[in-house]
């Protein structure tokens, strides 16, 4: 194969520069139109749940600067954001199911008069009690969603007659995207009634069809633009809509462009976070500690509303294996209705909470029996005889082994371990543990059908080309991997493609940019436009020199057949010439993939992403402080189309995960309202947080198996769940105190959950 000259290279990103000097232009950077409006949404200040008895706008509708108020009475179509069920109003209506569900909006001439007026309105709710934890939503709400398990015949028996039993529980904290950039839309009437709307949103195309059926016209009446987000993690996903609904109610009403940008603490409390779960489990082993039966109950607190519940919880059951072959198993979960915000997306959307649980028991089997866990997890793996998950699909490659070989060896994980053992034994306070973690995440979204990505490509008749797809750019580095793919089809320099912002009226009927599959869907996708002009450009030049298209190359600006070359710019000048379409649209969608829900059986990945970590931590067992010393990765991305973009990624994500495993805690009170609704309490990682000893390398791949875009892997999620082993080595630590007792110790492994876990132990 020829050497590619663009793909697989460590550029920056296309907006680097951009975003480094303050110039990349978000939602709220866009300069205003002349009569700008500023909508800003209002909530009852008291009560989680109950029927509205009485809404009075009075003193809002006289506020200074005040347009409008907007209930779900001013509404024309229909009131809902939801993007399944059919559960989430956009202004609640008769009742409240949540502290600071919205039920009216101000228009206002500044945003702080929209919001100051917000204030203003009386509301009164016949406050019941909300469900808000587990145990409440057990006692008392009950379901959601209907439970589900993947459950093997001999499960029961084979728990029975195993040799070797461990029972465990395990809380398992949310988390708040924490997007740099907040929810933010600003919706431009058009004429005869369209609207446009530029939202920072994953899903261009729900929201031109939450807003289309909202105002209840056509979606080609509506088209939703996006050129960038400041961050999304899920979190915009599902999220974005209810918001450009509200621009766009405003707009609708009003007549003028209006923005809606929420404030941090708003977007906090009125947006939807990772569920948090409770893990109950049992675990049998034979007498190599091999593991022969697992059964789990994870309990999710999903909120409210459906959202996007249904597949979260879902991944988190093809997740409750990460890379273990359990020969038996009932994987079951119940998805639990809650008085607190609907939770929604992020970054491994349910997946990660699966994989915690899987290491947790990992980590507890290790000290129970005294075992190294390295040692206990590399028996356990999937291989080619035990190959098979409890939904079916048979593991074809098997990566992980060797990653997690080669950095026991380059993280020197078997000296650490024994220096580790020897600090412990002379340190009676400060404690080290060191975990090496696996991580095997699926890639494809398990709703088969969203498998699909559309790109349309315009290449000028100076050669300067246009690039447009449908998925969404939100840091993550998606359109700089699509334009390079681009810049490899047509041989032309990157510099080359103007990159242009997702528009619904370019690429319609598009999927969120999520599951990881961005780079996937969408570089498959534009490099079929790409292809389809390159085929009538090889024709034209074909034609020109005397040869069949099949024997003209393009490569570095030039397109050439036998002896003879022009540049690309003259072929494209040429073509325009000779009347030949220089434009094209292309589709992708998956291959091979395929899942029933009902038999729970079926291969709804294309493929996995590979990765390990070896994280050291250093706790401090009388405060609970802890310390990351040392962290070692691993990561597997195939061909990468873009190595310092993927090491990015990796970085980032872990570090996300780590806040996630170690000091992000969402605090609910009794009354169900969200107590950490700003980063004066709510933990997020910071630089310094960071491990100082950092090091990450790309596994050396031949390439993914499955036939993806230049043979690349995604990278966007798989490394978030990378830290666990932090949280496995903060288990470590807090065991040696007290070898073949297994700390009680839940994620987050905040210094409270520290001290919490020591204690649990009994020693003094
Ligand atoms: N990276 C940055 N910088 N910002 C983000 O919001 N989102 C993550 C991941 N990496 C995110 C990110 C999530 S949740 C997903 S699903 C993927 O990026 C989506 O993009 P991709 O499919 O192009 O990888
Ligand atoms: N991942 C992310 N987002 C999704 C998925 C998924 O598997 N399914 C539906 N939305
Ligand atoms: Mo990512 S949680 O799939 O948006």
């Amino acid at each position: 194969m020829k050497p590619l000259a663009h793909v697989g290279k460590a550029l920056a990103h296309d907006s680097a520069a951009l975003h480094v000097s303050g110039a990349a232009v978000y939602i709220d950077d866009i300069a205003e139109i002349e009569g700008t409006l500023h909508v800003a949404p209002g909530f009852a200040k008291e009560g989680a749940k109950g029927k509205i008895l009485s809404i009075n706008l009075a003193a809002a509708q006289a506020a200074e600067g005040v347009v409008a108020v907007l209930t779900a009475q001013d509404i024309p179509g229909k009131n809902d954001c939801s993007p399944v069920a059919g559960d989430d109003p956009i202004f609640a209506n008769g009742k409240i199911e949540f502290h600071g569900q919205v039920i009216f909006a101000v228009v206002a001439k500044t945003r702080d008069a929209a919001r100051r007026a917000a204030r203003l309105a009386v509301i009164e709710i016949e406050k019941q009690k909300p469900d808000v934890t587990v145990a409440d939503a057990l006692a008392s709400n009950g379901d959601l969603l209907p439970p589900y398990a993947f459950t093997s015949k001999g499960v029961v028996a084979a728990l029975k007659n195993s040799t070797h039993r461990h029972a465990g529980q395990l809380k398992i904290g949310g988390q708040e995207q924490f997007y740099l950039e907040g929810q933010v839309a600003y919706a431009i009437p058009q004429e005869k009634g369209g609207m446009f709307v530029h939202s920072s949103t994953q899903h261009p195309t729900e929201i031109q069809h939450c807003v289309a059926a909202m105002l209840g016209i056509d979606d080609a009446q509506v088209i939703c633009q996006c050129r960038r987000m400041g961050g999304a993690f899920g979190g915009k996903e599902s999220q974005a809509a209810q918001w450009a609904a509200i621009a766009a109610l405003a707009a609708h009403i009003t007549g003028h462009p209006v923005k809606c940008r929420l404030d941090r603490d708003d977007d906090m409390m009125l947006t939807g976070k990772r569920h948090d779960f409770e893990a109950t489990y049992e675990v049998g082993l034979d007498k190599s500690l091999r593991i022969a039966a697992v059964d789990v109950l994870l309990a999710a607190r999903c909120g409210y509303s459906a959202d996007l519940s249904a597949a979260i919880c879902d991944r988190t059951m093809f997740h409750a294996d990460n890379a273990y072959f359990y020969p038996q198993y009932k994987i079951a979960t119940r998805r639990l209705k809650t008085n607190t915000i609907s939770n929604t997306a992020f970054r491994g959307f349910g997946g990660p909470q699966g994989m915690v649980f899987a290491e947790a028991m990992m980590e507890s089997i290790a000290i129970q029996h005294g075992c190294d866990a390295l040692e206990l997890r590399k028996k356990n793996l999937y291989t080619k005889q035990r190959n098979t998950t409890p939904y079916g699909q048979k593991i074809d490659e098997h990566l992980v082994g060797k990653i997690m070989a080669t950095l026991e060896k380059t993280s020197s994980y078997q000296k650490r371990r024994k220096d580790n053992a020897k600090f412990n034994a002379k340190s009676s306070i400060l404690k080290k543990g060191l975990a090496l973690t696996p991580v095997k995440f699926g890639i494809s979204f398990t709703n088969t059908m969203m498998n699909q990505a559309g790109a349309l490509v315009h290449v000028y008749g100076d050669g300067s080309v246009h690039l447009n797809h449908g998925g969404t750019e939100m840091g993550q580095g998606l359109y700089q991997k699509v334009a390079q793919v681009v810049a490899e089809v047509f041989g032309i320099g990157v510099d080359k493609i103007t990159i242009t912002a997702t528009r619904t009226d370019k690429v319609p009927n598009t999927s969120p940019t999520a599951a990881s599959s961005g780079s996937d869907l969408n570089g498959m996708a534009a490099r079929n436009a790409a292809m389809a002009i390159k085929a009538r450009m090889a024709e034209v030049a074909g034609r020109q020199h005397g040869v069949h298209p099949s024997k003209v190359t393009f490569w570095d600006g030039q397109v050439s057949a036998k002896t003879k070359s022009s540049s690309f710019a003259a072929l494209a000048t040429a073509c325009k010439g000779a009347r030949v379409s220089l434009s094209a649209t292309g589709y992708y969608s998956t291959p091979a993939i395929h899942w029933d829900r009902a038999t729970g059986r079926g291969h709804p990945f294309f493929y996995f992403a590979y990765g390990a970590s070896c994280s050291e931590v250093l706790v401090d067992t009388l405060t609970g402080e802890m310390k990351v010393s040392r962290v070692d990765i691993l990561h597997d991305v195939g061909h990468s189309l873009n190595p310092a973009i993927d090491i990015g990624q990796i970085e980032g994500g872990f570090v996300q995960g780590m806040g996630w495993v170690t000091t992000e805690e969402l605090v609910f009170d009794a009354e169900g309202r969200l107590r950490t609704h700003a980063p004066s309490t709510y933990k997020i990682p910071c630089a310094s947080d960071v491990p100082e000893d950092f090091r990450v390398a790309l596994y050396e791949s031949k390439g993914n198996k499955a036939d993806t875009i230049y043979r690349s892997k995604a990278v966007g999620e798989p490394p978030l769940m990378l830290p666990i082993s932090v949280w496995c080595a903060v288990m470590n630590a807090i065991a040696s105190l007290k070898p073949g007792t297994v700390p009680k110790l839940d994620a987050p492994a905040t210094p409270e959950a520290i001290m919490r876990a020591v204690k649990s132990l009994g020693v003094k």
